[in-house]
């Protein structure tokens, strides 16, 4: 007996030696990303509760939760930092380590943090709250840009677009101190200035610089769009326009998504209004949407969002919608308005793209790059479902557009649709953070000269103006006032076009069908690993993709331009302002309608799995809503679960959940057999707390398992192939 003794003794001793420094990292990494997921996930609950239901408690409870997040996230930094990256020989490990300890905003002074967490707090409660001035008592942000896409009176829209930004205004002293902090927060993190800090935020070196470069070659194409939409405009409301479009005329408090004014900026005006009329027919509300979204995720990624997302979400919020991350086993909820607007209808498209690319991503938990990063990556698999949403393949699969239509004409108004999308975001994105870089590089901190190089800004980038209106409405940007960047953003839009190429092997536009043969499996895999790891290396592995480039993009317009170019100038513009009463009228008696069913009890019982898919919303909204003339768009909030109405196409019923195509092709390793490799206690840091007996005793657990295994089993230590995870 005793000389089997030894035999395991010299056995752990040959496992200690043969094991890597790199298993102890993993695993110790591998801690801290589980103790990340906790606290994300309570910020994320307070932060739910919040846009749900906003107020100055709710409010204060969030803030306390950010900061807290933060505290936590300096705490880790500093635990990591005893680890030297040098010891570090995987890659993927290293950047989770450089992830860890570049902590973005939270390596701000406390204070600072603080003062940064508050105004972007009490904004975003501005933003969500009803207005209390002139004659917007009483109204939301939503329905302030219903009245801006709707009403046809310019006056209307001008009063009300200076309205709602003059509420906010009063903040714009206290946003020069903010911008400071991007400045400060660079320092902190190592980065020379503002552009390259965002540029390590977003995992993309030299970005702003190649930006400007490849800017250059959109410009044409923008102004082309915005040529053809001053030519409109000018016909339709009789008013002088030389170069530049005020911005209250573009549908939106923003002015970034010309979707809302579509039927104006198009040559077939009577395409998107059936477009508009079959959103409504076919009753694609609230949770229908999405189940119609989560239909072509099924298609392209096998993928639908799990239950959880089903049951816990909102469909009967405000819009614009936020899509919240619950950080742990790719648990996300949407909250969102109901009304089956084109831009809904994107951005639910959109949202879905998100969920899926964080559900497929699990495995390799992605929680640092989550928290600490901006991923160009999840925006552009976000905005690859946005083009897909538009192209005549999928609006005939869904049924939005008729299916006589002309396919000349669905091709130029499936592009119209991308391009008055995609195009004015990304101009503005780029005129954002140009403008906040300049701002920061030469110390302007005047309110007066900030406003009016915001308006320069965009001018020069966006072709809009203020109409005399000096106003700060970059305060309604929560980007913004949460000096988050854009760069993520613009990149993700670009590559977006590249991965359509990728998939579809052109830049056509789809008339039959949005999948291609047999699903992807390195898209697929891209995608898994491209959450976790540095995404620009990810995107080159798989797709061979090694630049961001505008070429995917122009080649996808060129048909649109082509046709723009042979429009002649006197271009008819037809004004269809009756149907558009038509379309209110619709829009009342579908909400009407689906407001029925709730009274008779039969269609409850005769859709029992209906009945507890969704919580009773709280009707905070309506309650202070009284004084104004839509309550028809509220009364749907009471029937909130016939939101989810039939719908002929097809929705895939749930699946399992973390359902993963790539499971046949990947080997799954759980996570307790990352530790069965650290033997190395010794080197390790001298780590603090449960954590420690946690990562010890299983260590030796596992390793006096593994050896007693290999000595009656196999005679010998075997070693886990180094890169099983990253197969
Ligand atoms: C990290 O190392 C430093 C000195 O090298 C030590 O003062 C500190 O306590 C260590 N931190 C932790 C959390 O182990
Ligand atoms: C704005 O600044 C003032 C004075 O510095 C401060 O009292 C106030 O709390 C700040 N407001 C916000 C929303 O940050
Ligand atoms: C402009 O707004 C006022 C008040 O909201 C409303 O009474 C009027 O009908 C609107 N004008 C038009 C042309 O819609
Ligand atoms: C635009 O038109 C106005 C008059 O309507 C004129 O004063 C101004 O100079 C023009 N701007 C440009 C850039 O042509
Ligand atoms: C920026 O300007 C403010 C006053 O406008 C001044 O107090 C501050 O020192 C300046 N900062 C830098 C870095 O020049
Ligand atoms: C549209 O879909 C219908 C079936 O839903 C199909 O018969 C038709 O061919 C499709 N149109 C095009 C242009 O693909
Ligand atoms: C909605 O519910 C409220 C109270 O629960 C009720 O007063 C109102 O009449 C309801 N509206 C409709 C259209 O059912």
């Amino acid at each position: 007996m005793p000389s089997k003794w030894v035999c395991i003794i010299l056995n752990l001793i040959v496992c200690v030696i043969a094991s890597e420094e790199d298993e102890a990292t993993r695993a110790y990494i591998k801690i801290t990303e589980f103790d990340y997921e906790d606290t994300c996930l309570s910020t994320a609950e307070a932060q739910w509760e919040f846009i749900n239901s906003p107020s100055n408690e709710k409010l204060s409870a969030w803030e306390e939760k950010l900061i807290s997040y933060a505290a936590f996230k300096n705490t880790e930094k500093n635990i990591i930092a005893n680890i030297s990256r040098a010891d570090i020989n995987d890659e993927s490990l290293q950047y989770k380590y450089d992830v860890a300890e570049k902590i973005g905003d939270a390596l701000l002074d406390i204070e600072d943090f603080k003062t940064l967490v508050h105004f972007s707090g009490i904004t975003e409660l501005m933003r969500l709250s009803t207005i209390h001035k002139g004659i917007l008592n009483g109204y939301t942000k939503q329905d302030v840009e219903r009245i801006l896409s709707r009403d046809s009176n310019i006056r209307n829209r001008s009063t009300v677009w200076t309205t709602w930004h003059q509420q906010l205004a009063p903040l714009v002293n206290n946003f020069s101190t903010i911008l400071t902090f991007a400045d400060k927060a660079a320092k902190e993190n190592g980065a020379k200035d503002v552009s390259e800090y965002w540029e390590l935020l977003s995992g993309y070196s030299d970005g702003y610089d190649k930006i400007r470069y490849k800017w250059n070659r959109i410009i044409d194409l923008h102004k082309k769009i915005l040529k053809f939409a001053i030519t409109i405009m000018t016909k339709k409301y009789n008013i002088n326009m030389n170069d530049t479009i005020p911005a209250y005329l573009l549908g939106s408090l923003q002015g970034t998504d010309w979707i809302p004014i579509s039927i104006d900026i198009t040559p077939y005006p009577d395409l998107i209004y059936s477009i508009k009329k079959n959103l409504w027919k076919r009753k694609l509300l609230g949770k229908s949407l999405y189940k119609t979204a989560s239909a072509m995720s099924a298609q392209i990624l096998s993928q639908v969002p799990q239950a959880e997302f089903w049951e816990k979400s909102h469909f009967n919020q405000q819009c614009p919608s936020k899509l919240i991350n619950f950080c742990k086993n790719a648990v996300l909820r949407v909250s969102t308005c109901f009304e089956p607007t084109i831009s809904n209808y994107l951005s639910a498209h959109k949202n879905v793209g998100k969920i899926v690319f964080n559900q497929l991503s699990v495995e390799d938990t992605p929680i640092l790059n989550t928290a600490n990063r901006y991923s160009g990556l999840e925006e552009s698999v976000s905005e690859l479902f946005g083009i897909l949403a538009a192209s005549p393949a999928w609006l005939n699969y869904t049924h939005i557009i008729d299916d006589s239509s002309d396919n000349d004409q669905n091709l130029i108004t499936s592009l119209m649709i991308t391009a008055l999308n995609t195009l004015p975001q990304i101009v503005y994105y780029i005129s954002v953070d140009m403008w906040r870089i300049n701002a920061v590089k030469k110390n302007i901190t005047n309110s007066e000269d900030l406003i009016s190089s915001w308006w320069e800004y965009r001018e020069e980038y966006e072709g809009l103006d203020s109409n005399g209106m000096n106003l700060p409405t970059f305060l309604n940007d929560d980007y913004i006032t949460s000096n988050k960047p854009y760069l993520p953003k613009i990149i993700g839009t670009m590559l977006a076009f590249q991965l359509y190429e990728y998939l579809m092997e052109s830049t056509e536009v789809r008339y039959d069908s949005i999948v291609r043969k047999h699903m992807n499996i390195d898209f697929l895999k891209m995608i898994q690993q491209g959450s976790a790891d540095d995404w620009m290396k990810v995107i080159d592995k798989y797709l061979e993709i090694d630049e961001i480039s505008p070429d995917s993009l122009l080649s996808f317009f060129l048909p649109l331009e082509d046709f723009i170019d042979e429009l002649d100038d006197d271009f008819q513009f037809k004004a269809i302002t009756a149907k558009e009463s038509e379309l209110d009228k619709l829009e009342k008696e579908i909400i009407m309608e689906m407001n029925v069913p709730l009274t008779t009890t039969s269609t409850t019982t005769a859709t029992p799995k209906h009945v507890n898919t969704k919580p009773k919303v709280p009707d905070a909204k309506s309650s202070n809503k009284q004084n104004d003339k839509r309550s028809d768009t509220n009364t749907v909030a009471n029937s909130s679960k016939n939101l989810e109405s039939k719908s002929s196409i097809y929705t895939p019923e749930k699946k399992p959940e973390n359902h993963n195509p790539l499971q046949s092709v990947t080997t799954e390793v759980p996570f307790d057999k990352s530790l069965l490799d650290i033997q190395d206690t010794d080197k390790k840091p001298k780590i603090s707390s449960n954590k420690a007996v946690w990562a010890v005793g299983a260590v030796l657990i596992a390793t006096i398992i593994i050896c007693i295994i290999a000595i009656f089993g196999r005679q010998r230590c075997r070693k886990v192939p180094k890169n099983r995870r990253y197969v």
